[in-house]
Parts: structure tokens; sequence; C-alpha cells
């Protein structure tokens, strides 16, 4: 059974002190990682994962040996593990695992990034690793704890900003429909509708997410699409239509959100995780698309990284006073890294806002 927690974030606190002195090497740093073992075929089992211990060298010149605090484990991930092309390399097989994390400088030979650094990587999946300084950004953890930036503060929050406002063109005072409304993007995507004045309706899979949704983040109509027909739901929750919908699962909350538009109105395609481990059939009724003219249209976050700081600016300070919540479940070592990410996977997961996996202290 997997054990999920509540928490503070990990990586809380100024970065420690740096070392100043000669960099004096680092004797024989061992790292555990998690690799792909196999492709899965449908729903993936712990089978597919594999764990090895590795020696890293030392760091080179203008690079730095960074332990991990904590990672994140995201649905698209499963994407990844598939064969063949996609907008993102595929994991290979017998290679570590790649995904965000936040760790610690604690060897450095670069003068920009000194040892108690906190550093933002693509090096998830393992407990430490030696990169070139330049592949890392650095991560203000006065402002927030670390493991934000994973999170609201991070490409997470970022995507919920994108759909919302680049790809939907979301307006103050509209109705708005988000999918998976109490995970970790559409936590973030309900409270910054809220925050522009918008009314939101949010979807989870358990009652706990939905008295999360209600209590916490104040939606205007919370439901569990595992518990009645969705187009009931949207139809009780905005008699008078939406106007755009925010989809992160496809499958019938896409069909019953064409149903419930309004003419012109926008759908942010953020994801289908309805469909990640076996296909879902589309919606039967993509011809309220033509009558309605409706827009429906896909984005990748990572197309619009150059709209990060439009995204600091308003999140940053309404973190600190406590106007937006990062609300994070944690699992705790990397042996459960495999287990907290096929949760994501599962109708109901168990977590409520960003699943973070905790490696140290
Ligand atoms: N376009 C992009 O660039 C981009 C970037 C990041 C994420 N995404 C997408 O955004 C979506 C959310 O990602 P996230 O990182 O925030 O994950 P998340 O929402 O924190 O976790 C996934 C959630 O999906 C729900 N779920 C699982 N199986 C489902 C199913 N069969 N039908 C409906 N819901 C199901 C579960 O919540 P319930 O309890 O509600 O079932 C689970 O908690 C995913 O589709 C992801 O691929 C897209």
């Amino acid at each position: 059974m997997l054990k999920y927690r509540a928490g503070s974030g990990c990586g809380s606190g100024a970065a420690r002190s740096g070392g100043k002195g000669q960099y004096a090497g680092v004797v024989a740093t061992e790292s555990r990682e998690v690799r792909l073992a196999k492709r899965p075929q449908g729903e993936p089992g712990l089978d597919c994962f594999s764990f090895a211990s590795v020696t890293l060298p030392d760091p080179g010149q203008g690079e730095v040996l960074v332990r991990n605090l904590c990672m994140s484990v995201d649905p698209y991930m499963r994407g990844r593990m598939n064969e063949g092309k996609s907008y993102v390399p595929q994991f290979e097989i017998g290679k570590p695992l790649e995904g965000t994390a936040v760790g610690r400088v604690i060897a450095s030979r670069d003068e920009k990034l000194p040892v108690g650094t906190l550093v933002l990587s693509m090096y998830g999946w393992r407990d430490a690793y030696v990169a070139p300084a330049a592949h890392l950004r650095v991560v203000d953890a006065t402002a927030a704890p670390a493991s934000a930036y994973l999170g609201i503060l991070g490409v997470t929050g970022l995507t919920a900003w994108v759909g919302l406002f680049t790809i939907a063109k979301l307006k103050d005072g509209e109705t708005v429909f988000i999918s998976a409304g109490a995970g970790a993007v559409g936590s973030a995507a309900c409270q910054f509708a809220k925050m522009h004045g918008c009314r939101v309706i949010a979807s989870a899979g358990s009652e706990d997410k939905l008295l999360f949704l209600r209590n916490e983040l104040k939606v205007d109509y919370a439901f569990n699409y595992r518990n009645g027909d969705a187009r009931e739901h949207l139809s009780k929750a905005a008699p008078d239509g939406i106007h755009v919908y925010f989809d992160n699962t496809q499958g019938t909350q896409l069909e019953a959100a064409l149903y419930a538009l309004l003419p012109y109105g926008r759908v942010a395609m953020c994801g289908g995780i309805a469909g990640y481990n076996v296909p879902v059939p589309g919606p039967r009724n993509l011809i309220q698309a033509v009558g309605k003219r409706l827009r429906l249209e896909g984005f990748i976050v990572s197309d619009h990284f150059k709209e990060m700081p439009a995204l600091l600016a308003e999140a940053v300070p309404a973190l600190a006073a406590g106007k937006l919540i990062n609300r994070e479940t944690f699992v705790d070592g990397l042996d459960r890294a495999p287990e907290a990410f096929l949760e994501l996977l599962r109708p109901g997961a168990g977590n409520i806002g960003k699943m973070v996996v905790r490696l140290a202290e």
C-alpha cells in the first residue's frame, strides 16, 4: 500500500551556505536510479521499472554534483514509455528515466553554482547526478518551498496558465469547466480562473477531492465524474452553458463538454489521461464543433516557456499572500517513485494537487 502524506513542501527555506574554498574532489559518490525495464502494453506494471546503482564521476570544470531533494512524476511520462516518435524523446530501455527534480549542489566546479545552491533540472528519477551547470536553473527557495517549482511555480502552473489564457483566451466573468480539477494542473487552473473572476466548474474522481475543490479552492460547482453522467452534471452546474473547457482527460468528459459549450466556445486540449493506457473512443458529437463554431486547440507547455515570467509575477506574491494554494501529495523515497507515477493513471488516484516524490531532506 502506497503511503501518501500531505506536507509543507521539500527544500524549504534558504539555500545552505555555499562552501567557497578550493574544490577538493568528492570520493566515489553512489547514486541509485530508476530505469525503463520494458515497454508497457496497455496498463504498465512495476515490472516496467528497474533500479540500478552507479558511481558518479567527480564533476569536471563547469560541472556540479547535485543531490536531489524531490522529483516530479507526471502523466506525460506514460507516453515516453511507448515506442515511436513523439513531441518529446521516448525513454530508452535500460536507461534512467528523466523528469523534473529539485536538488542541492554538493560539489561544484562552476563559480555560478556554489555548494548549497538549489537547482531545478530534468535529472529526476535518481538520487544524485553530475551535470554541466549550464543545464540547471537556480531556484529561489526563500519565496516558496523548493518543491513548488515542480508544481504551481513550475511547468505544472505554466500549463494551467497557458491553457486558460493563451490557448482558450479565458476572459473575466466567463464560465470554465476543468476536468481532473483536483490534480496538479487542474488545481492550478481552478485557482487562476477564480483569481480572474471566472465561474469554475471542476470534476474529480473521489469525495476527498470534491471537498478540496469546494472548501479550499472555492470552486463554484464540483462533481465526481465517476458518479452519474457528466452531461447531466454540466447542465445542472451551468444551465446557460460554458465558455471554455480545459480538457485534461478527453473521453466522456470531452463529449459532455462539447454539448455544454456555448457558440464560439473554446477547448484547451491539455491532455487525455482517460486514454493513456488504453485509447478511448473520440467524442461521438464532434459535429457540435461545426454548428457552434467551436475552437479546439492542443498545446505543449514547452512551446510557451517565455510566458513563465508572467506566471511567476502573479503566482509568487499570490502564494506568499495565501491567495494561492500549492497543494502537494508526498510519497517518500526513490523506491516508491514507480508506484507514485502509476497511481496518477488511475481514476480516483490518491494525489490531491501535485504528486511529489521526496528523496532527501
Ligand atoms: N499539454 C501539456 O503541455 C501538458 C503539461 C502537463 C500536463 N499535461 C496534462 O495535464 C493533465 C493533468 O496532469 P497532471 O500532471 O496535473 O496530473 P494530475 O491531474 O495531478 O494527476 C492525474 C489525475 O488524472 C485523473 N485520472 C486518472 N485516470 C483517469 C481516467 N481514466 N479518467 C479521468 N481522470 C483520470 C486522476 O484524478 P481523478 O481522481 O480526478 O480521477 C489523477 O489524479 C494530464 O492529461 C497531463 O498529460 C499536459
